[in-house]
Parts: structure tokens; sequence; C-alpha cells
């Protein structure tokens, strides 16, 4: 996978770091960390080091043991300039946290320390992560520091807004959370490779269903599922990063956006279906990787139902209509249509072949959510694919964007064996 430089500054956001080259190494890629003197008091060298198996460096004066390479490169016969060699070797620089003061220093273009002059020295995307508290962010000289970062072409993961770690603060400011900042180095990897790598999906129109719905009981509850549209997204990122016209019909996803990517919101089922319906005829290809609500309330109250009074409450539930049987029943047979099947255990293959042959579909991934470890909430995934050819095709567990990867290698086929079809007949 990839070579991630990791900087590393003196805020209490740095413990989240420590995840995130964890997640980053499960993912497969390849770690170096460098911190700055300060943040050695938030964490220390040897619990980075532990983690990448490689040594962490600080001051630029500092020889470094592995030469600059990172963990699967051999080290140089020579003593490179550790700062130049570092920067050569990786295929992102990605500062988190990155604090008010080593903002402030990218922004003047200081090198004194080995963080500040990486990033001097870097030709790579920079990926920088603010952390800090409230008033530090909105501080006119934080926003002119960022400003300028932007101006010059640095990608900036914007902070969360909720509790901060001083006692009792709320405001923006928070690092988000590693598997977020993950998930955003991936995306900004990919796309700097698709600059290069050729389009295999070039011009394809896609379109991608993702998270969950939410059926409303009245206006304040709803009926709803864990998906978070993880795998949605990470889909449509990969799909985007290798040339297609992407549009995701997303459902209550609060993840990060692809500026590739067209994006149209929706709640429930019902809206979700329209959207899909709306857009099919214009798609080559189809992928429902939304979590769709199979029953909802018969008749959602006005206002909030109340408490009181009450020792029980019965809600009727009526079966949604089945948005994936429905478009694929009206299909062009060069369009492709992909479904998801999430259901637990040993009943797994049986349920994807099923959901192949019953509703007409060129492929069914399906999850097993009895495996807490993958699924809906975790950055992991694991799948089985089903084809025509009904041969379980089982790419290996890894990130969501690695399985993106499987499912897309598969669409790619599929589009490809329907084009030459089209061309031929
Ligand atoms: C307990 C504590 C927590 C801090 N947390 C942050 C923070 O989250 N973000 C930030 O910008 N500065 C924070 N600071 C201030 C920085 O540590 C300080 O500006 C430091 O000089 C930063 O150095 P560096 O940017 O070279 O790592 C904190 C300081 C203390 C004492």
């Amino acid at each position: 996978m990839a070579r991630i430089l990791l900087g590393v500054s003196g805020g209490i956001a740095a413990y989240k770091s420590v995840e995130f080259t964890r997640l980053a190494i499960k993912a497969g890629h390849a770690v170096r960390v460098v911190q700055t003197p300060d943040s050695l008091n938030f964490v220390g060298k040897s619990t980075f080091e532990g983690i990448t198996g490689a040594p962490v460096l600080t001051g630029q004066f500092e020889r470094d043991p592995a030469g600059g390479a990172f963990p699967d490169q051999p080290r140089p016969a020579h003593d490179p300039i550790g700062h130049l060699e570092l920067a050569a070797n990786c295929d992102i620089y990605v500062i988190a946290p990155a604090t008010a003061n080593t903002i402030a220093k990218l922004a003047g273009g200081f090198a004194d320390n080995m963080l500040t002059a990486l990033a001097l020295s870097c030709r790579k995307p920079l990926l920088v992560a603010p952390a800090m508290n409230n008033e530090m962010y909105v501080n006119a000289a934080t926003r002119e520091n960022i400003e300028a970062l932007r101006r010059r072409g640095l990608t900036l993961i914007e902070p969360e807004t909720g509790e901060l770690a001083s006692k009792g603060e709320y405001g923006i400011g928070r690092l988000p959370e590693p598997a977020t900042l993950l998930a955003e180095t991936e995306r900004l990897l990919a796309g700097a490779q698709a600059e290069f790598a050729p389009r295999s999906l070039d011009g394809l129109k896609l379109l991608i269903s993702a998270g969950g719905t939410r059926e409303p009981i009245d206006e304040v509850r709803f009926v709803g599922n864990r998906s978070s549209g993880r795998m949605g997204f990470a889909i449509a990122d990969e799909a985007a990063a290798r040339g297609a016209e992407v549009t995701v019909i997303a459902a209550n996803v609060s993840l990060q956006r692809n500026e590739r990517v067209e994006y149209v919101d929706v709640g429930t089922a019902a809206e979700l279906q329209r959207e899909i319906e709306t857009r099919f005829d214009a798609c080559e290809a189809l992928i429902m990787a939304a979590a769709v609500a199979d029953f909802r309330p018969v008749e959602p109250q006005a206002g909030k139902i109340k408490k009181r009074g009450r020792e029980s409450l019965a809600i009727e539930l009526e079966a949604t209509r089945d948005i994936l049987s429905a478009v694929a029943a009206r299909r062009r047979p060069d369009q492709v249509v992909v479904g998801f099947a999430a259901e637990a255990g040993p009943d797994l293959l049986a349920e994807a072949q099923r959901k192949l042959e019953q509703k007409g579909l060129d492929l069914v991934v399906a999850n097993d959510i009895a495996d807490a470890a993958i699924g809906f909430e975790s950055t992991e995934n694991e799948v089985v694919m089903i084809g025509a050819d009904l041969r379980p095709e089982r790419p290996p567990r890894g990130s969501k964007r690695l399985v993106a990867q499987a499912i897309l290698d598969r669409l790619e086929r599929l589009a490809g064996e329907r084009r030459e079809a089209g061309q031929t007949g």
C-alpha cells in the first residue's frame, strides 16, 4: 500500500495519532513517525517506535538509524540527510495533530525541528489536521495561518465540534477520530495516485446508495439501523479515483465528502427510492450499499408521542417497497446492478445467492453481521462476492477502501463485458 509519514505535534490529541498509526499499519501501510520536541510531553517515542517498528526522530541533527528508509524498504548503504530522505521516500505527509504553534510555523516557512523541516522539503501531498482549544482555533492569527496553508494547496482536515479536552469546554477544535483521519489520508493518496494511474472506470456513470434510512415514528424518533455509510463512501472514493462519474444517494451519512463525487442527501427509504428511480436510467452501473428499512411505521405521529400515562406503546409497521427488485426489473441489458446482503452466520452464502437470482442482480456482496470486527460501524470489512457463475470470491479482510477496490475490480470486468456485448450485438 502506501508509505505514510506522520508528524505529531504537542497537543492532547497526540494520543489519537497512536491509534491512527495502528490502524494505518493494520490496513497494510508502512508508517514512519516524527515528533516535535514538545509533543514528547504527551506521547513518548517508544509508543510510536513499538507500533511502527522504526525509529522516531524529533530533531534534524539526530542520526536516523534507519537511514530514512520506511519499514518496508532496505536501509541505504550510506547515511543520508534525514529530513530529505524521509520526504523523498514517503507517499504522503500527515501532520496530526497540528498545533496552533506548528501551523504558524508552517505558514511562516520555519524549519526549526524535524516536523517543520520535513514540511518544507516534502513535495508529496500534505494533510494537516489542526487540533486545539476552541479559542486558539478561532483566533485571527490561527485563521490567517490556516488560510495561508490552504492557498498553498495543502489539504486541511477540519477539526470537529464537540467536547474539548479542558474541563467543561465545548467548541470547535477536536481532532477527528483516527478512522476518519485514515480514510481522509487514503482518499488524498488515491487522488494523487489517480493523477498518474490509468483511469480504468473512465467516464462510467455510477450510482451508489450509502448509509442507513430512518423511518419516522413521530417528529423526534425513528426506526433506523447501524449502517454508517463507510462502505458506500469508500466505493465512491475509489470509483472516482478510477475516473468514474459518481453520484451517491446518501442516507443519513456524516462522513467527510469527496469533491469529485456528487452527493444527494436523503432520510427515508421512500426518499432513497425516489432518487434512485429518477437517476437509474442515466447510469451504467448501480451499487446498492445502503441499508434500507424493510419496514416503516404505518402512521408517523405529528409532534412527539408523550410517555405520560402509558405503560407500553405498539407501533404498527408496514413493508417498504424493495427498491433493488424494482430497478432491476426495468434495467437495460447494458446496465450492471450490484446489491449488498448483510446476514448473520451460516446462511450468508445461501441468502446472497437467493438475492442474486430473485432480484436479477449481476453481483451480490455479502458480509457477515455476526462478526463484530467487520461491518457496520467498523473501519474494516470482509466480504464474499457472488456473481452469475455462483463461485464465491473472497477478497482478503482489510480496510473498507481495500474491499472497495476488490468490488470495483469485479465491476470493471462486468462493465467491460457489457460494453463489448453492446458493440458486437
Ligand atoms: C496540557 C496542554 C495541552 C495542550 N494542548 C494543545 C492543543 O491541543 N493544541 C495546541 O495547538 N496547543 C496545545 N498546547 C500548547 C502546545 O503544547 C504548545 O504551543 C507547544 O509549544 C506546541 O509545540 P509544537 O507545535 O512544536 O509541538 C497544549 C499545552 C498544554 C500544556
